[in-house]
């Protein structure tokens, strides 16, 4: 199978033409064409990207369809679209899950962490999930060196200085301790509700227990620990709602305009 291509029942279902069975109906009858010609057959895979689907002559528009998709990124994999060291990104871990189009990463992970990432083609959700002003919290799991006592647990949680700028309290607990062959060390969890540069790592330097594995377990209300490194999944609509504030629509429901082929 072509990584990317996606059965046309499923794009129909996708961009909110029909469901995927009235879809099949559709196709059946001779209503879908697939770059000017009727398709019938139900098992049609087609790209998003670059095939252009109609149903009864109108146009099923891409655009239209919004998607919010968490993705469990990998160590070594690169949250931009493209690299110019040419290091694995999240483009292609989502290709590699079949699906295409222009995606791009709501905040960033290290190259080093693994974890959670949301990743959209709505910009807007983005921009809102995005903004310190909205307060998403995020919650790591950081592997240290060594065991932090009492008193540097307590100095994460009311702020270190990094690059001469003190970091909001942050909540921080010691989850374990884990034997290595470099000695022991200890695993916490450090929710923080700003996103600078290489911060949990920054702040893990100031109290000298540097980490060794860095992990995002959870963004704002959304955390599933069953998704595996270089899984991928819709995010539900309720996780969308909840993201950008119960009391808000999500920004799709606002402006998304569907294809009313049905
Ligand atoms: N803090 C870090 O140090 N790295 C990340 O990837 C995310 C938060």
């Amino acid at each position: 199978m072509e990584p990317g291509r996606i059965r046309l029942n499923k794009h129909l279902s996708q961009t909110g033409t029909a469901s995927r069975r009235t879809a099949d109906e559709l196709i059946r009858q001779g209503r879908v064409t697939v770059n000017g010609r009727v398709v019938t057959e139900l098992g049609t895979r087609i790209d998003p990207a670059t095939d252009q689907v109609k149903v009864d002559a109108r146009r099923v528009r891409t655009a239209d369809a919004r998607r919010y998709l968490l993705l469990n990124k990998p160590r070594g994999v690169v949250s931009t679209r493209s690299d110019p060291q040419r290091r694995t990104t999240i483009v292609d871990v989502l290709a590699r899950a079949g699906i295409t189009g222009y995606f791009y990463p709501v905040g960033r992970l290290d190259f080093d962490t693994e974890g959670l990432l949301l990743v959209t083609n709505d910009g807007e959700f983005a921009e809102v999930v995005a903004h310190p002003r909205h307060g998403v919290e995020r919650t790591y799991e950081a592997q240290v060196a060594g065991v932090p006592d009492t008193r540097d647990l307590d100095r994460l949680r009311r702020g270190v200085l990094i690059d001469g700028r003190r970091t909001r309290p942050a909540d921080v607990r010691l989850l374990r301790v884990v034997r290595t062959r470099q000695g022991d060390e200890a695993v916490l969890s450090i929710t923080i509700h700003e996103g600078r540069n290489r911060q949990v790592r920054h702040m893990c330097d100031a109290i000298a227990h540097p980490v060794e594995r860095l992990r995002r377990t959870r963004i704002g209300p959304v955390e599933d620990r069953r998704l595996r490194p270089g899984q991928v999944r819709d995010l539900r609509p309720q996780e969308v709602r909840a993201l950008v504030g119960e009391d808000r629509a999500a920004p799709s429901t606002r402006r998304r305009r569907r294809t009313s082929a049905v």
